[in-house]
């Protein structure tokens, strides 16, 4: 981790940190996901009633994982929902980074793994299915940039953008951490960190109360 990355304020609570990871801390996190990708194999979510599939394909690191399809809505459950196997272990590096940014003692128990292909992006959206809110979203990039948007937790808010590049953090907790966010756009080819290039999105949260 770059001790140095610097910190840029996106709005009370809301935090970029551009090049947190660098080259090596990257390879090795994506190495760590490639891992976990064998035991809990990506999946397609699907939108509460309509089915409608997302455009992301996601899968999880922790005890808990966020799943979403037509029957059962958004939630979170220790399994994956293909294989009925526990999610595999967060990514050391990605703790590494927790630890360092959440500013809460506690560790994350989910981490969101989304995979972005060159078309695919993600509707502004507030992480709510936590049973806590205490803790904040650390959020870390790889592959190519995209532009990412955060608002205030009124729907229809002012939002601000950013561009997130690969080893990027994004952290918004306390007064952001029920901000809508999303991402309006991948930029394809901005990096050669996945060799089939597209974009990996990590968010861990912390679920239960602590
Ligand atoms: C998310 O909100 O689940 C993902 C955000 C991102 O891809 O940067
Ligand atoms: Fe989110």
């Amino acid at each position: 981790m770059n001790p140095a990355a610097p910190r840029i304020e996106l709005g009370a609570g809301a935090f970029h940190f551009p090049g947190l990871l660098d080259r090596p801390a990257q390879e090795a996190l994506l190495a760590g996901l490639r891992e976990a990708v064998r035991v809990a194999p990506l999946f397609a979510p699907r939108m509460p009633r309509t089915g409608k599939p997302f455009s992301v394909r996601m899968t999880n690191c922790g005890a808990l994982g966020w799943v979403s399809d037509a029957a059962g809505g958004y939630r979170y459950q220790p399994t994956h929902p293909d294989t009925g196997a526990p999610w595999p272990p967060i990514p050391p590096i990605a703790l590494d980074a927790w630890r360092a940014l959440s500013g809460v003692d506690v560790e994350p128990d989910a981490c969101l793994v989304n995979f972005y292909g060159a078309e695919a992006k993600m509707g502004l959206h507030q992480d709510r299915d936590e049973e806590t809110f205490a803790a904040p979203v650390v959020s870390l990039s790889l592959g190519d940039a995209c532009r990412f948007r955060i608002g205030t937790d009124a729907r229809g808010g002012p939002t601000r953008s950013c561009r997130l590049e690969s080893g990027d953090a994004f952290v918004f907790g306390g007064p952001a951490r029920l901000a809508f966010h999303g991402v309006d756009r991948i930029h394809p080819g901005t990096s050669t960190l996945l060799r089939e290039g597209g974009r990996i999105n990590l968010t861990m949260r912390r679920v239960r109360a602590f």
